[in-house]
């Protein structure tokens, strides 16, 4: 491919699960790519997947999505490697379960922190970039964004607001030609379904039961739906919501 037609993504939480699936499939349709891990152990490890990327330019970034000067930083380092910045996606984000009654104050503006408020200055920051040439950016939200779940009460209200403010921005941003959508994923097999099923004591047999598709999803079935959102076969659709949920969210 022409090095100066290579479309440049930055991708949060890439170090491992869907954010990782998205890179690897990014890299593979010829992105040029800026990806964050949030720790210098996770970066590490994200240094070593880069081994087997087809391009050799990807940049690793550290950046806990939670800090707003990591954010600035994450971004300049970005502006610096990449040039301009065609694409984002918000993909970073934590779990929570447990009774209401038990949540914690900390655990809450934690989660929050990372999920709602680490969205909107990543978006911000990406739309001021795209403002004069239009751009393409994707949350990763959640089925359990329009779908309570008891016992999940936390991630729920984040990825409810994470869903309606990519949804408002949509709006806001689609005269610049930027557009916002979302990916809503079921339950995919990764760590975080792993440590979530375990916390709410369910075995995967039990979850298989509510997916009338008849599996768990894979990082690639997500990967594949971003993909898309992203490409110009998705110039009409912004302000969407895309479940990839094998139609978890009607069972
Ligand atoms: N898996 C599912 O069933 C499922 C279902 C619905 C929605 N989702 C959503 O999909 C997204 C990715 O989930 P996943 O299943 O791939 O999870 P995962 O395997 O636990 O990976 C989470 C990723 O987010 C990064 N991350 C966590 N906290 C961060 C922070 N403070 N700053 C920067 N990066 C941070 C992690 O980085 P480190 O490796 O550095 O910790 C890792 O790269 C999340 O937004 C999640 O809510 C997942």
């Amino acid at each position: 491919m022409d090095p100066d037609m290579r479309k440049t993504c930055l991708i949060t939480g890439a170090s491992r699960g869907i954010g990782l699936a998205i890179a690897r499939r990014l890299d593979r349709h010829g992105y040029r790519l800026a990806l964050t891990a949030q720790s210098k152990e996770s970066w590490q490890r994200l240094r070593g997947e880069l081994a087997s990327f087809t391009a050799k330019d990807h940049v690793p970034i550290v950046c806990d999505v939670a800090e707003e000067q990591q954010i600035a930083a994450m971004f300049a380092q970005t502006d610096a490697t990449l040039g301009r910045l065609d694409a984002l996606v918000f993909n970073a984000g934590i779990h929570h379960q447990g009774p209401a009654t038990e949540i914690q104050a900390a655990d809450w503006d934690r989660l929050f922190a990372i999920d709602v408020r680490g969205a909107m200055l990543c978006c911000r920051e990406a739309a001021g970039r795209m403002a004069a040439h239009g751009g393409s950016i994707v949350v990763i939200g959640s089925i359990a964004g329009e779908r309570p779940i008891a016992k999940r009460a936390c991630y729920c209200a984040a990825k409810a607001a994470e869903h309606a403010y990519a949804q408002s921005v949509a709006l806001e941003w689609a005269p610049q030609g930027i557009r916002v959508n979302i990916v809503a994923p079921g339950p995919i097999d990764t760590d975080f379904l792993t440590e979530a099923l375990q916390a709410l004591k369910l075995s995967s047999e039990e979850v298989l039961r509510l997916v009338p598709l008849g599996r768990i999803g894979t990082v690639e079935d997500v990967a594949a739906a971003v993909h898309y959102l992203l490409s110009d076969e998705a110039s009409f659709v912004t302000g969407a919501v895309l479940r990839i949920d094998g139609g978890r969210i009607w069972s």
